[in-house]
């Protein structure tokens, strides 16, 4: 398709030179091909449209009325309509939204959450806001079914992610605490297409935990959280390494979970609660059992799980037992991180959501989008920097009306460009998606 249409560049009513933007409100979407072009914003009257080629840029984005909203030669018949339309879509969000890095300035360092240590630091904490991760569920089966999973156990499985990291009250997560993070199952797979999040595959080989089934189906491990079911080589699931090892980005970055272990009501009594998907996050995120490296020392920082609000232990606690004995104190035996049953096992501690937190900023810096909201939409903006609406990108939205007098708006009354329009953008980059 032709880009543009062969329409002509915009030029304001009274003719002279063609108007566009300055080069400081050019939109860049460096991510997918079709928006490699960069994005120029430019308004006029419906009027003013010539029928000569610009020799300079032509807009790829002109707003003629509130019905008549051309980019790149497609017409678009709302401001809805060209929201919906995934023109803005990056992988990593879409509407009209940028990805938001996790914000701000000075954010710590990678030594903050290594191998070695753990260095409790505000940014990392669960009120900096939410963290949403988009995730892909590869089911395989063997060809006699077995290991099937249903799509509504796979979501049940998010559900409990959701339970478990956000403390949901009325749900067993409950008293845990709320570490901020989301799990959502994928609804762009990486191509940009529409997805459930979910793949189906029958492989003997794969179904046993063999043939490096993840060359095969990863999805860019930088960007998804790939979870694998399948027999999982004996295990009730594993990662292969911590991220701190270098693993993100590789296609063997992944959670594997055994299939009879994984959704809400799993057949694997007592391991049929969601927690060993729960638990391998866990490590997905950076966390040590709470029982590695032994009792450790008064050091707890930097000995034992690297975390000091879990109680030390020098060895794993199974079952149930109503207390259990370790390193000379109560051992940690509800935690996620420990091996006791599903029912038994319900809380990260606070230093584990910071640990977890601090590991997705320096191991795992493009997997995940930290917004304010429960929307699917991260907060937006137009110009750089990234990340944040701020007066640059109000500056760069009237620069787009401002010559002459668009018969455009966002807002009522219809027709004109008005104050009531200046809100209605910046509501637009609060508000999450139409
Ligand atoms: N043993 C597994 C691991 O080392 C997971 C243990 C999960 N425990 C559970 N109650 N589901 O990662
Ligand atoms: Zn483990």
């Amino acid at each position: 398709q032709q880009r543009g249409g062969g329409k002509a560049a915009c030029r304001p009513p009274a003719g002279g030179a063609p108007l566009f933007l300055p080069p400081s409100v050019v939109w860049s979407h460096p991510v997918k091909a079709k928006h490699a072009a960069a994005i120029l914003l430019a308004a006029c009257a419906s009027s003013a449209l010539a029928t000569d080629e610009s020799p300079l840029v032509r807009p790829a984005f002109q707003v003629i009325d509130d019905y008549t909203i051309v980019v790149e030669g497609v017409t678009y018949n709302s401001w809805t309509d060209l929201a919906k339309s995934g023109y803005f879509d990056t992988e990593e969000t879409h509407c009209l939204a940028r990805p938001s890095q996790i914000a701000g300035p000075a954010r710590g360092s990678a030594t903050d959450c290594n191998f070695n240590n753990t260095s409790i630091e505000s940014q990392y904490d669960p009120s900096n806001g939410l963290i949403r991760i988009p995730v892909v569920v590869h089911v395989i089966q063997n060809s006699s079914g077995t290991g099937f999973i249903s799509e509504s156990r796979v979501q049940s499985q998010i559900d409990v992610l959701n339970e478990d990291f956000q403390a949901i009250a009325g749900t067993n997560g409950a008293n845990g605490t709320n570490t901020q993070f989301e799990f959502f199952l994928a609804t762009e797979d990486p191509d940009g297409n529409p997805t459930n999040g979910i793949t189906y595959s029958t492989n003997n080989s794969w179904f046993n935990d063999s043939g490096s089934y993840w060359n095969t189906l990863a999805w860019d491990t930088d960007r998804y959280l790939n979870i694998y079911t399948n027999s999982a080589s004996g295990a009730l699931g594993y990662v292969p390494d911590l991220p701190q090892g270098g693993i993100a980005g590789s296609n063997a970055d992944r959670v594997v979970v055994l299939y009879s272990s994984f959704g809400r009501n799993a057949p694997l009594t007592p391991f049929h609660l969601g927690r060993t998907t729960t638990h391998e996050v866990g490590h997905y995120l950076g966390l040590y059992h709470t029982f590695d490296n032994g009792c450790g020392t008064s050091s707890c920082y930097t000995t034992g799980d690297r975390i000091c609000d879990t109680n030390r232990e020098n060895s794993p606690t199974f079952g149930c037992p109503g207390s259990r004995t370790s390193c000379s104190m109560p051992a940690p035996l509800d935690n996620y991180m420990d091996y006791s049953d599903d029912i038994c096992m319900e809380k990260f501690t606070p230093e584990q959501a910071n640990r977890m937190r601090c590991t997705i900023e320096h191991y795992r810096p493009d997997l995940a989008s930290e917004s304010s909201g429960n929307e699917p939409c991260s907060p937006a903006d137009l110009v750089a920097p990234f990340g944040t609406l701020d007066f640059s990108d109000v500056t760069a939205f009237l620069l787009a009306f401002s010559g002459g007098a668009p018969q455009a708006d966002l807002a009522l009354p219809i027709g004109e460009f008005d104050f009531s329009d200046i809100v209605a953008f910046l509501g637009l980059f609060s508000s999450g998606c139409p």
